[in-house]
């Protein structure tokens, strides 16, 4: 059984190391023979124990019929999509890494997977080394899952870790994820929620049943967090983190969102830090089932795609359970007229009264150092078109909003 590998970058280079370290293992777990065979990358990489097996063109595994399977970890949604569709027409499983194409096209190319009787595997692309998308489809094949919310991306939640503990600055914990291997060669994608984003997209897709596309999901970053906001946070009782959820709702759709949310200590997912991620899927027979581990990363992503390597090589037809239907845009709600509770904090003079009157009962924050004139609370349940118009008549009296979070209950 043939393989090759599309890309060498951080996760590529992982996967065949992780592949030729544990080479026997492999093929004793798979019962099969197995080698890569090409390893496509534009750049040359001469100093490699595996220069023979690079090359440059991709026509060159698409008309092999010795290549069976095809590991995509370019990342990127062109020349990705393009190359990884082509190799299912050929009949060959693909398995991926790549969070952005199985956001974007995650439907279409299991449909062709299926077509072709070969099998489209992306354990990678979500949770770095955690299993939680064979978990999600296999494990808890008996739940209706009803909810999905979890810490999806590790480069945010080192930044924040290290914000929190450290006083590091934004820009410092930042740079030292992206020399760890965390961040996207974009990091924006990282820090605006993107990433997260898309992560949760692919869960709440195969959750549901229905492609959930990236652009439907409104998405916000952690770029506006203050470590004034991560003061409230703790005399709340609790840590600010960055959050991809999903639910199904009781007339069948489901609403999704990303964004920075107050988690109170008590929940699992208040204890996940640094590069861990922590994904809490909410099953009718199972109750909560939180699943942690590290989230980014060279070896424990390119473990991910090893492992999806062998159950391809394993495998005798399609996977049933692995699948969702195409979506039409329009599977997720109005996030405007979802609903939350809210922490605001506030510059200029706003009595606790006025406050309740514009957003009902309100339970008053404190921080060390607090200037007489900001004034930190938060809210009761509110739609979120609610608490917007409330802060935005909070503007029109005077006040400056200076930080705005949602307060979930997880
Ligand atoms: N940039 C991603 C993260 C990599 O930080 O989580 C893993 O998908």
């Amino acid at each position: 059984m043939k393989i090759a590998v599309m890309g060498h970058g951080v996760v590529g280079s992982g996967v065949v190391e992780v592949f030729y370290q544990h080479y026997e293992n492999l093929k004793r777990k798979s019962g099969r023979e197995m080698d890569i065979k090409y390893i496509l990358d534009l750049r040359d990489f001469p100093e490699s124990p595996y220069r023979e097996k690079f090359i440059k063109d991709f026509s060159l595994i698409e008309n092999d019929p010795e290549v069976t399977i095809v590991a995509e970890v370019m990342g990127g949604l062109h020349p990705a999509y393009d190359y990884v569709r082509a190799c299912l027409e050929k009949g060959k499983s693909v398995v991926t890494s790549n969070k952005e194409l199985v956001a974007a096209k995650g439907a279409e190319l299991l449909r062709i997977a299926r077509e072709h009787n070969v099998n489209f595997f992306f354990e990678a692309s979500v949770g770095g080394g955690i299993p939680i998308i064979r978990p999600l489809h296999l494990c808890l094949a008996a739940n209706e899952i009803n909810e999905i919310a979890g810490i999806l991306n590790g480069t945010t939640n080192f930044i924040l870790t290290k914000m929190i503990r450290e006083s590091m600055s934004f820009e410092d914990a930042l740079k030292m994820a992206q020399e760890l291997g965390y961040a996207e060669r974009d990091p924006s994608a990282d820090v605006e929620g993107q990433d997260a984003c898309r992560k949760i997209c692919i869960l709440a897709s195969l959750a549901f049943g229905r492609h959930v596309y990236p652009q439907e999901v409104h998405t916000e970053g952690i770029t506006k967090i203050t470590l004034e906001d991560v003061a409230y946070a703790g005399n709340w009782g609790g840590v600010i983190k960055l959050i991809g959820r999903a639910r199904r709702l009781e007339d069948g759709g489901v609403s999704a969102m990303v964004s920075p949310g107050f988690i109170h200590f008590g929940s699992q997912l208040a204890s996940v830090d640094d590069v861990f991620n922590g994904i809490l899927v909410r099953g009718d027979a199972t109750g909560d089932v939180v699943f942690y581990g590290k989230g980014a990363g060279k070896l424990p992503t390119a473990s991910a795609v090893v492992a999806d390597i062998v159950d391809a090589a394993k495998a005798t037809g399609s996977s049933r359970s692995l699948c969702w239907e195409e979506g039409d845009g329009h599977t997720v709600c109005d996030w405007k007229e979802t609903s939350s509770a809210f922490y605001f904090r506030l510059r200029g003079g706003c009595s606790e009264e006025a406050l309740r009157r514009l957003f009902g009962p309100v339970k008053m924050l404190h921080r060390d150092g607090q200037p007489q004139d900001e004034t930190a609370f938060v809210t009761g349940m509110l739609k979120e078109k609610d608490a917007a118009a409330a802060a935005e008549q909070l503007r029109a009296s005077g006040c400056a909003v200076l930080g705005s979070i949602r307060v979930l209950d997880y």
